[in-house]
């Protein structure tokens, strides 16, 4: 029998129907709730997705001008069309068309941070993508090129994505700095708890990346002979291994201070003052 041509190859399925591959009826034998997990992590991901495009869009409460108080989904807010006093870095930008997030330019590369992130990657193949929903259990694509093309291969551009995220987190850092102010001089309240708390956990999530851990530790041959990097590699990794808990923790921690913001701008709530 003559072997067969390349666009047979091609062709032939190379998921769980792929020669040599067992062949079962059912497609899965896991009688627990393996669903849960992936069910659970769509809504999740759904909840912070809605919430987050909708509070990009409205353009409403989020700033405190009394206490400089400004949302991480409006920073850096650079055009004419942000509120007076919330532009911490000037206005590089007029007036923005209302459909445009005024969050533009830090938006997409945050968004793309979070999607090509290792694990949210894992998240959503699974929960999403079906790509296998769980272990054990069979995909419903007869085949499988990983991220090999695109669109996946675009994947692989996370690690500039870590780049600009650490930037991103410098300019939360220096929000919530700033927002150590009241109407009398220095002062802080609950909404600064909230805003320190959210720019210490982004940081973590941000330094617990696998980029990161590569970019301390990576393309060494011998750690006796970089024994700064190494230690930097052990610590990062020791927070790489709470990537997972990192990456959901700091949606929280991103929507709440939102929130709170939000409620304090609008007048829902008067922050809880400690000082000033
Ligand atoms: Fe998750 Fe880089 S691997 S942020």
């Amino acid at each position: 029998m003559s072997a067969p041509a390349d666009n047979d190859v091609s062709r032939a399925p190379t998921g769980v129907r792929a020669p040599g591959r067992a062949r079962l009826a059912a497609r899965t034998l896991r009688t627990d709730r393996w669903w849960l997990s992936p069910l659970l992590t769509v809504l999740g991901l759904a909840t912070f997705v809605v919430y987050a495009t909708v509070r990009a869009f409205v353009r409403t409460a989020y700033w405190v001008p009394e206490y400089h108080y400004l949302t991480p989904f409006y920073s850096p807010c650079v055009s004419t069309s942000c509120v007076e006093g919330s532009s911490h870095f000037g206005h590089w930008f007029g007036e923005m068309p209302s459909w445009l997030p005024l969050g533009v330019l830090v938006l997409p590369f945050l968004l793309g941070f979070r999607l090509t992130c290792y694990y949210y990657r894992k998240a959503y193949y699974r929960s999403v993508w079906f790509s296998p929903p769980a272990c054990a259990v069979a995909e419903p694509h007869a085949r499988y090129t990983g991220e090999t093309r695109l669109p996946l291969i675009v994947q692989n551009v996370h690690r500039y994505f870590f780049y600009v995220a650490c930037v991103v987190s410098l300019v939360n850092t220096y929000d919530a700095i700033v927002a150590f102010q009241s109407p009398t001089g220095f002062g802080f309240g609950l909404g600064n708890v909230i805003l320190v708390l959210n720019v210490v956990l982004l940081w973590a999530y941000t330094l617990s990346c696998h980029s990161c851990r590569h970019v301390t530790g990576g393309r060494l041959k011998h750690f006796s002979k970089h024994p700064v990097r190494y230690w930097i590699w052990t610590q990062v990794t020791k927070l790489n291994t709470r990537h997972m808990a990192l990456a959901w923790t700091t949606l929280g921690t991103l929507v709440l201070t939102d929130f709170y913001v939000m409620l304090v701008s609008s007048g829902a709530i008067s922050d809880l003052r400690f000082v000033g």
